[in-house]
This record gives C-alpha cells, structure tokens and sequence, in this order.
C-alpha cells in the first residue's frame, strides 16, 4: 500500500492509497530545486507560499526560484507554537484574500508542523477549499504532520481543538532542509519516529535502539531510512483509517498526556516533541502498571527515549488533579470517558478506556515524583487497586 520505492540518487517515493485524494511523498536531499516534483502540483496559475520568520530566510527564495513564472505570493507568520491560533490563522486569510487567490490557487505549506498545521487548516477553509502542498522541513513534520491531512490550530484550553481533515496534493521532503534545523528540534522530531517502532513496528523500535547515535549524529542515509520507515507506517494506518474511525488513533500514543503538558505549560514552553516523548513513557509507565508491559519492556522503552535526548518525565509544576482537568479535553475522549493510547508490548498499541482509574492516578503521581527527584523506584511502586 506504501512501499517506499529508493532511486540511485538516494531519492524514495512513498504513495498514500486514498483513491482520489492519493498522493505522493518524496523523501531525499535537493528536493527544493526540482520542479519536476512541485510544479505539476500546482492547479492554476496563483500560489501561496506559507512560512514563517525563521524558515523564510532560509528557504523561501530557492523555493520561489522553483515556481518561478507563476503568480506568486507569501505571508510569513511568526515563529512558535504559541502563534497557532485562530488569530494567526487571519494573516493567511488577510493574504489570500488580498492578493485576490480564487478558488483555483494553490497554497505551499513551507516549514514545520506549526506552519503546515495552519497552512493545510486555512487550505481546507478558503473558499470551502482549495489545494495545498506539504514542504515540511522539519524532522517531525517530514515524518508524521505533513503526511495524513489532519490541519488545525490550538485553544487555550486544548491543543489542536479546532480543525480539519484536508489531505496535502504532495508531500516533498527535502532532507538537506534538516542540516539547519536546531539539535532540540531534531531531538523532538525523533519523539514521533520512536512513536512508530512502539505502536505497530517492533523491527523499528530495535533499529533505533541500535542507531541512536549515528541518527542524533545526524548520518544522512541513516535519517532518510527512519524518515522513510515513518512515512510508510504512517501511510499505510492513514490510507486504512483516513477519518480516525480506528486504528489511526493509535498515532496518538503519548499524546493525550503530551497535550495536556503542551497546554498546562502555555503552548511552546515543551516542544511538541518532547511532550509526546514524555507522555510515551507515562502511557508505558501505565501499561506496566496494569500489568500489560513487562518491566523490561518499559525500561527499554525509557532508555531509548532517553538516547535520544528527549524527556521521560514529566514537567514537575504540574499538579496531578490539573492533569486530569486538561486531559478530560482530548479528541479520544467518548461520551464523556477518557480513552487512552497504551501498550501491550513494544509494536503492539490499543486504544481503551479500560483501565481503573486509581493506575492513572498512580501513574501520574509515581511520574510527578519521580519528575521532583524522588526516587524512580520508589515513585514506581505499583498501583494500590
Ligand atoms: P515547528 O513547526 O514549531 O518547528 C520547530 C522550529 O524549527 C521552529 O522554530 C521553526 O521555525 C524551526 N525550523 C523549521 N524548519 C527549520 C529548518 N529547516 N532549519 C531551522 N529551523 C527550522 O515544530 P514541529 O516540531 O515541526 O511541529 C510541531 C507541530 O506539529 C505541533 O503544533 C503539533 O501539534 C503539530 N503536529 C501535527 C501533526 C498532524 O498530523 N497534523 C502531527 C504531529 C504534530
Ligand atoms: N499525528 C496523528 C495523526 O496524524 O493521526
């Protein structure tokens, strides 16, 4: 359904199966410059390029120079998750419509998962929808927000609570954009990368227990197999489950709990990735303690989480009742019932509500502890009920 196809210039094309709305992902270095993969995408003459302050200088002009001859425009948004909101999602609004787009344009999403969460959201709104196109350059965009169509923007009160399915006509992941790219933002990339191997892919999971450090050391063959082996298992649960009637909820895994660290801190104090990475070993913390993960397994999977420069625990400011509050607002929740991501060992996720609630409580107290310094031993001891 999503066999990556690598040519000898160390290109890979993956396709998302969505009948109509299939498209294509490429993955590899110099990706920017090929017209070959971006003009053809383009429906009619006018385009609207998405980016933001720090991305723009570096890459806007070269994807210009790739378009050009059409009518070209662009808004530049500023930098940060605490700008993906309704009131940043007008300046794009502001620019479509100043700059006169029909329904007919083309909107080019340039830059990270914030840029193109916006981009693809204002996409599927203007004009009750036009096209748009994925150029994530991000390590986490190029393997998990680009890819699969959910677009949004956050609220005070919950992250990504406002939004849209809209899938991307193209997804072209340039792999030499990830040079540039801060080491924290990279780390926090590996965060939704590590999220494959524990949800459906126990290969990937022990790859990535045996790379860890020529990925963070950045090799560029090594980060194209993991942005490659992402994107697979990203198409194939999008292409089974576009709308999240099921099996893509298990992309979720670590997210309720990261979501409400990304909201309680004030959005952009954690990075997405990080959050998620926490919420991953909370989600295996709770697994354990319902006697579903073995002690092994969570060690491993705390371990792993850790080569890879990213948090295990929590934020420590948090209190564990505020926690309940802002995981009470997430998108798994069923009438009114808290469902979460959890384990059954590596590569093998479910979805449930059924856990008692004193294993949550104790998950989040024995995480907070252990976030405070008290002794994760200690702080682990299991549940009382
Ligand atoms: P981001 O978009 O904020 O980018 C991270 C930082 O890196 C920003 O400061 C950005 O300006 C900078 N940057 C981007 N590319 C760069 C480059 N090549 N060189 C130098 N700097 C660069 O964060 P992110 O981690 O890419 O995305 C996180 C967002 O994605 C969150 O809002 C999250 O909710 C969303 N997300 C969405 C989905 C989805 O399915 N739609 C999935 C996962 C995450
Ligand atoms: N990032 C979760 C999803 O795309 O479903």
């Amino acid at each position: 359904m999503a066999s990556a196809i690598a040519a000898g210039d160390g290109r890979r094309r993956l396709q998302v199966a969505l009948g109509v709305r299939a498209y294509a992902i490429h993955i590899g270095p110099g990706l920017l410059d090929d017209p070959a993969l971006l003009r053809p995408q383009i429906v009619a003459s006018q385009v609207l390029i998405v980016s933001n302050e720090t991305i723009a200088p570096l890459y806007l002009a070269r994807v210009q120079a790739t378009l050009a001859g059409y009518h070209l425009g662009s808004v530049i948004l500023p930098d940060g998750e605490a700008y993906k909101d309704l009131t940043h999602l007008n300046l794009i609004f502001d620019a479509l419509l100043t700059q006169r787009c029909g329904r007919d344009c083309t909107i080019v999403a340039l830059g990270g998962g914030v840029v193109g969460d916006m981009a693809g959201f204002a996409a599927a709104c203007y004009q009750r929808g036009v096209a748009f196109i994925q150029i994530p350059t991000t390590l986490l965009a190029q393997v998990d927000s680009s890819v699969g169509g959910k677009t949004g923007v956050n609220h005070p009160a919950g992250k990504n609570m406002i939004g849209a399915f809209h899938q991307p006509r193209a997804v072209i992941a340039d792999t030499d954009t990830l040079n540039t790219l801060p080491p924290r933002e990279l780390a926090a990339g590996f965060a939704e990368v590590i999220k494959y191997g524990l949800i459906r892919d126990p290969d990937f999971f022990s790859w990535l227990e045996r790379h860890s450090t020529r990925l963070c050391a950045r090799e560029p063959a090594l980060l194209a197999e993991a942005i490659a082996r992402s994107c697979r298992n990203k198409a194939e649960v999008v292409g089974a489950d576009e709308f999240e009637a099921g099996q893509r909820a298990l992309l979720n895994l670590g997210h309720t709990f990261g979501h409400a660290i990304e909201a309680g801190m004030g959005y952009g104090t954690w990075l997405h990735g990080e959050a998620v990475a926490a919420g991953m070993a909370m989600a295996a913390d709770l697994s354990w303690r319902l006697g579903w993960l073995e002690a092994a397994a969570l060690e491993r999977i705390r371990r792993v989480i850790t080569a890879f420069g990213l948090p295990v625990d929590p934020p420590a400011e948090l209190p564990a009742a505020r926690w309940l509050e802002l995981m009470a607002v997430d998108k798994k929740v069923q009438a009114g019932v808290l469902r979460l991501v959890l384990l059954r060992g590596i590569g093998a996720a479910v979805v449930t509500a059924d856990f008692p609630a004193g294993h949550l409580r104790a998950t989040l107290d024995g995480c907070l502890q252990a976030a405070a310094g008290v002794s994760s031993t200690a702080s682990r001891a299991p549940a009382g009920e």
